[in-house]
Formats: C-alpha cells, sequence, structure tokens
C-alpha cells in the first residue's frame, strides 16, 4: 500500500503519544512527537539563559539562534522509540523536566519559533509512513494529510489520568489543582494567534473518556479497513 500521513490532534492528557506510537506500529511507519521539538527549543533556550525568572522568553534572542539548532531523532535500539538530539546531545530526558513543560507553552507560541518547527515536521514527513502527534499537524503542519485524528475526553478524565501519572512519579497534587491546569492548557492552546488547536473539518473525531488503548486501536484498525481496504493484525 502507498504510504501515508497520519495527523494526530487533540487535548493535553488524551493519550495521544501512546495511540501515535500503537498505530506507528501495526503501520510499521515512523512515529515522530512534535511536541518534543518546542520542548527541545525551550531547553536550549533555558540554557542559554533567554528566558527570564518570571518565565518570558526573549523572542530576539531566541529566534536569532535557531538557525543554531541542529534537531534530531536517534532510535534506542532498546526501546524502539526515537530520542531527541540537539547539537548531537541526548536531550530526551532533560526535554520531559518539570522546568522546560512550565515554559514550553510561550515559547512555542513565537511565530518564527513555529516556523521553524513546522520546517523540521514537514521535512521529515516527506517520504511519508509517518504518525505526526501535536496540536496544529492536520490544520497547519500537513494540512493535506491522508488520515486526520482529533482525540479528546471529558476534561475530568483527563485530570484523572493526569493525576494517577503524577503521583507514579511521586509527585504530589490534588484533584482540583490538576483539573484547573488541563482546562488552562485547553483554553491557552485553543486561543493561541498562530495555528491554534482546532479539530481540523476532515479530522475524525476519537472521544476516548472511556476506552482503553486495546479499544482505541481497534477503532483504528476499523478505519482503515473501511476506508482503505487495510486488514491489520
Ligand atoms: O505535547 P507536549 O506537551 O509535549 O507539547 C509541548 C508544548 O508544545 C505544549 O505547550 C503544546 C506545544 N505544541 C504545539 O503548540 N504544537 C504542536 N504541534 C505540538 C506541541
Amino acid at each position: 500500500m502507498k504510504k501515508i500521513i497520519i495527523a494526530i490532534d487533540g487535548h493535553s492528557s488524551t493519550g495521544k503519544s501512546t495511540f501515535a506510537k500503537a498505530i506507528a506500529k501495526v503501520m510499521d511507519y515512523t512515529y515522530l512527537d512534535s511536541g518534543a521539538l518546542y520542548r527541545a527549543v525551550t531547553l536550549y533556550a533555558l540554557d542559554h539563559g533567554w528566558i527570564s525568572p518570571e518565565g518570558k522568553p526573549n523572542a530576539q534572542a531566541i529566534v536569532d539562534h535557531l538557525k543554531d539548532i541542529r534537531l534530531t531523532f536517534v532510535k534506542d535500539p532498546q526501546t524502539g522509540q526515537n530520542r531527541t538530539y540537539v547539537n548531537g546531545k541526548d536531550v530526551e530526558e532533560r526535554i520531559r523536566s518539570m522546568e522546560v513543560s512550565a515554559h514550553v507553552s510561550p515559547v512555542s507560541e513565537i511565530p518564527l519559533v513555529r516556523d521553524f518547527v513546522d520546517f523540521q515536521l514537514r521535512k521529515r514527513g516527506e517520504k511519508k509512513g509517518i504518525v505526526m502527534d501535536g496540536r496544529d499537524i492536520g490544520t497547519a503542519v500537513f494540512p493535506r494529510a491522508e488520515l486526520k485524528i482529533f482525540m479528546t475526553a471529558p476534561a475530568e478524565i483527563r485530570a484523572d489520568r493526569r493525576l494517577r501519572e503524577l503521583k507514579a512519579k511521586g509527585m504530589e497534587a490534588t484533584f482540583a489543582q490538576v483539573l484547573a491546569n488541563v482546562r488552562q492548557r485547553d483554553y491557552v492552546d485553543s486561543h493561541r494567534e498562530t495555528h491554534p488547536l482546532v479539530k481540523a473539518p476532515d479530522a475524525l473525531l476519537l472521544d476516548n473518556g472511556s476506552m482503553s488503548v486495546e479499544e482505541q486501536l481497534d477503532w483504528f484498525k476499523k478505519i482503515m479497513e473501511e476506508k482503505w481496504g487495510i486488514r491489520l493484525k
């Protein structure tokens, strides 16, 4: 079968990456997490002191140095997953830190940072055979992606998932705090000036509030069979 681009967008804590990785595996496609690129630029900015103690990024300094940031992905032979590298250094753990999570949002709002990331993503999608997840993949990065999926779930369910993740990592938080954060992120993502999070008109809606990963995968396989006549194992 001709290789396609599968674009997965949606609200935070909807399990986009788990679902996207599962799809990439059954399709034998490459998985790319677009958020990792925004996180890598944010880490670079933090390391160079371009984000103030109050969390305000120095957009000019970041934009002026985008040309110095070389992003690569290297497959970890043990997990089979890509690890993110900046200028030859493995930063996979560091880009997932709380510090980067707390600062990535304003950095991802800088229009030239978005252009820089979009260029990188498009370059990697040229050969197709890719599953990419993010907030604007089906609307801005690959508006012509052959398959677009928009994931959502009720905010309370997403907050509950996030709370469990945090607790598993030994972090303290209350349900009310996490729910407020989920709602806040929904608002920021959907109201940003450049490429806000919206469902592309031609995206299929996947509300996974009461679905297991297995059920989501069955849903996907059914679509592949109905739309493309492809039977996946
Ligand atoms: O999915 P994530 O939490 O790793 O994303 C990190 C940040 O990057 C988050 O603030 C949303 C932003 N992002 C974006 O604006 N567009 C994308 N395509 C992917 C992520």
